[in-house]
């Protein structure tokens, strides 16, 4: 069985590469967004979905939260436009316990395992843009995420994707490039990663909103 201890000084090794590699993607991606400057607003006819996955329970920062931090990010979002929103679960849920989680998901990924989703879509067919969010796993994105974009029912071909994510403090890692890889015929516009622990500062909400701006979303007023 998997020991604990080892899992935790892995973790910490991962980590630090993907802090390492995160900083040398920011940079590319701050040249990214200067080019992208120019781009049209999204059209305020254009359909929205909101699909998440995110872990309630005990996090990383040993404290224990009834709603997750991609969650709460993906409430951010919510908060400001007009959208559905699907939470992708596993029909297994994840353990409460940081240490099982860690367990879970290293043989999940040890085995590109595709978790049982407790419910699925029908069709994404009448959605324009897909705000897609998921916390970094082991600097990548949880495998049950492509057991989502992998559904059969599902058609992302011309579907404007919008990525969001919560890490401990790697961003997105290689979890950009994996649905990228997933996603070739979809349009990506650009994401936007906070830390989990910072998610519940006002100051999160502030860049969340600012950045939907800058992605041409009009604030809706809601009731
Ligand atoms: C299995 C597992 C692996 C993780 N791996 C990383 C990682 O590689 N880099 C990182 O910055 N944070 C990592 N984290 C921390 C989470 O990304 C972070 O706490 C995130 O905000 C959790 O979001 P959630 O509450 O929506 O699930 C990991 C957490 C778990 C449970």
């Amino acid at each position: 069985m998997f020991n604990v201890k080892f899992l935790r000084i892995l973790f910490l090794l991962v980590f630090a590469v993907c802090l390492f590699v995160s900083c040398q993607t920011r940079k590319i991606n701050s040249n990214d967004r200067n080019s992208s400057r120019t781009e049209t607003s999204l059209n305020s006819d254009s359909k929205n979905l909101i699909v998440f996955f995110s872990r309630a329970g005990e996090n990383w920062q040993d404290s224990n939260v009834d709603v997750g931090n991609t969650a709460v990010m993906a409430g951010y979002i919510n908060d400001r436009i007009d959208a559905d929103v699907f939470e992708i679960k596993a029909k297994e849920p994840y353990p409460q316990s940081y240490d099982e989680t860690l367990e879970r998901a290293t043989k999940e990924r040890n085995e590109n395992a595709r978790p049982e989703l407790l419910e699925r879509l029908d069709s994404i067919e009448k959605y324009d843009n897909i705000f897609l969010g998921f916390p970094t796993w082991w600097g990548d994105c949880p495998m049950i995420v492509l057991a989502f974009l992998e559904d059969k029912n599902l058609d992302f071909r011309g579907k404007t994707i919008i990525p969001f994510n919560t890490a401990g403090g790697s961003g997105f890692g290689s979890g950009l490039n994996t649905i990228k890889e997933k996603l070739k015929n979809s349009t990506f516009k650009e994401g936007l990663t906070l830390t989990g622990v910072s998610i519940r500062e006002e100051s999160s909400r502030d860049k969340v909103n600012k950045w939907l701006e800058d992605l041409g979303f009009k604030k809706v007023v809601k009731n």
